[in-house]
């Protein structure tokens, strides 16, 4: 997959994109990433990219022209790839979102500015994304948080490190608790059916977990939670005990 990020600020990727799973992922080959300063499509002495905004108000507003040059060049190299303009008046990245993303080869993420970018850029971008209900000084956090998101789930990155399949949100559900060494720490104790080695019995743990952890955080999620008969019967006696407890 190859995954190119226009910004104002190439500086800001330095370091993100050489760490961890997302450097690995470049070394594997699984992803390349290209990191586009928008102002190398300026026509202007002054390498110009804002302006002031049509109707008055604070703050500068993103200007079309070197956007969209941008957005045209790489086009010119492969017309399938996917445009996406970091934004928090966007759609919402939600994991089925990120699922739908990883399956393309090419993405072209583009991190808005200031007060926001001229609103006919939406005539030439495929979809406008926002990573959540709160403003960003800008896109490119919002940008790093869809690469890490996509590559994590691409074939072969995570490897022995974790199964995608198993995360958050791929269930339906918060994820379990974790543990490690050592057994107890200042007198908090790892749950002693993780040590039993009974795996029937760590796996019901683990789920009934989940379901109580989501149930107690996200309430929201569980109406579209893949739930077996076992798990809503759980739950019925978790929601009874609960009604009981506030009565
Ligand atoms: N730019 C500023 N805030 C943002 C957000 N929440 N999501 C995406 N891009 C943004």
């Amino acid at each position: 997959m190859r995954i190119d990020i226009l910004t104002l600020f190439p500086e800001f990727f330095a370091s993100p994109l050489k760490q961890s799973i997302l450097r690995r992922a470049q070394e594997q080959g699984a992803v390349s990433f290209r990191v586009i300063d928008l102002r190398d499509f300026t026509t202007d002495r002054h390498r110009t990219a804002d302006d002031r905004p049509y109707g008055g108000g604070p703050g500068m507003v993103m200007k079309l022209e070197p956007l969209v040059a941008a957005i045209r060049a790489v086009r010119a190299e492969d017309e399938a790839v996917r445009v996406i303009l970091l934004t928090p008046a966007g759609g919402l990245l939600t994991q089925k979102k990120v699922q739908d993303l990883a399956g393309r080869g090419h993405l072209l993420l583009i991190c808005g500015h200031y007060e926001g970018v001229d609103d006919r850029l939406s005539h030439y971008v495929d979809e406008e994304l926002s990573i959540g209900d709160y403003v960003l000084t800008g896109g490119e956090p919002a940008a790093l948080v869809v690469a890490d998101a996509v590559v994590r789930l691409l074939p072969a990155v995570l490897g022995c490190e974790g199964s995608a399949a198993e995360d958050s949100f791929q269930t339906g559900l918060l994820d379990h608790p974790h543990y490690t060494r050592p057994r107890v720490f200042e007198g908090h104790a790892v749950p002693e059916v993780l040590l039993s080695g009974d795996h029937a019995a760590v796996a019901r743990w683990r789920r009934q977990e989940a379901i109580k952890r989501t149930l107690r955080r996200r309430p929201e999620l569980l109406s579209r939670a893949a739930l077996s008969p076992a798990d809503r019967e759980f739950l019925a006696r978790l929601t009874e005990i609960s009604e009981q407890q506030d009565g």
